[in-house]
């Protein structure tokens, strides 16, 4: 039976969860879209259904979220409920259906991500360990770490600097550029808290794409191997004489097989923003 951080979410049933839950996490810009935008067709290939999610995209929530950060119209704690209610949403409606049908789910971050930011904006963490315990215990998160120094050239590279990205509504300095450096080094150190904590797998993000994508590979790979063996598509002989299930060709090797790094980069900045693909 999948475990909660506290209090199940009324009317939750948590039984015969059987997928697996698995979160990457990491600061903005770190290159999650770009690794989940890999490692979903790696999974898919070996015949796996993939769900993957991520902040505001919620029915409920997610264009509310957007439009209350673009009036800034709500302040630090109905801004993080917000987030709550969202993933909240997400959960009952996606992640655990979705769980219970046997699916992989990648969450592009989850409780940990809302937590950092929160505690940044002055919100007690017991406070939020507490509003965040009807959240599912994932299988594994894989924090993709970096510094504040590699960081910065994958933004200014890509989308820029972000007013919420650089905690201009905490106003740290009147500078993007020394607003972006300052939020996320607070946020980077909020990570590593929560990091020990939850009992995050570290992955070194400040590598080539490739080699980013070679850890989270191996680690999904160990969640995962506990799994049967057993193909999971199989196509009965014609006319149902036959007990005997004729297999699918196996899925190509991993090598090569997934989308290339250069695919995933561009795919990663065909969208924009912090909580979109
Ligand atoms: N390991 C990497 N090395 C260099 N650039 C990267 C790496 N991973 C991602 N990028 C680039 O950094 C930018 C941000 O990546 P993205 O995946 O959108 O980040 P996130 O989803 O974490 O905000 C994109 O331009 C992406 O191509
Ligand atoms: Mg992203």
């Amino acid at each position: 039976m999948r475990e909660t951080y506290g209090a199940v979410l009324p009317g939750m049933n948590l039984s015969d969860l059987t997928g697996k839950l698995i979160v990457i996490e990491g600061t903005d810009g770190v290159g999650r879209s770009t690794q989940i935008n890999l490692l979903k067709p790696w999974l898919e290939q070996q015949g796996r259904a993939v769900l993957d999610t991520g902040m505001t995209r919620s029915e409920l929530a997610g264009k509310g979220i957007k439009q209350a950060k673009e009036g800034h119209t709500l302040g630090r704690v109905t801004l993080s409920l917000f987030y709550t209610t969202d993933f909240a949403d997400r959960l009952e409606n996606e992640i655990v259906p979705a769980l219970r049908a046997g699916f992989v789910v990648l969450t592009d971050r989850y409780i940990y991500s809302l937590m950092a930011r929160a505690v940044v904006r002055g919100i007690d963490l017991p406070w939020l360990r507490n509003v965040y315990g009807f959240a599912l215990k994932p299988d594994a998160v894989f924090y993709l770490r970096i510094g504040v120094d590699d960081l910065i050239p994958r933004v200014v590279f890509s989308r820029g600097f972000d007013y919420w990205e650089s905690g201009m509504d905490l106003h740290p300095s009147e500078d993007m550029y020394e607003s972006f450096r300052k939020y996320q080094t607070s946020l980077l150190a909020q990570f590593e808290v929560l990091a020990k904590e939850y009992g995050f797998e570290v992955v070194d993000a400040s590598g080539e794409i490739r080699s980013v994508f070679d850890q989270l590979r191996d680690g999904i790979g160990r969640v995962l191997s506990g799994e049967p063996q057993e193909p999971i598509f199989s196509v009965r002989q014609p006319g149902g004489e036959s007990e005997e299930a004729t297999q699918l060709p196996a899925a190509p090797a991993s090598e090569g097989a997934v989308e290339t790094p250069a695919k995933a980069h561009a795919a990663a900045n065909a969208v924009d923003g912090d909580d979109t693909k």
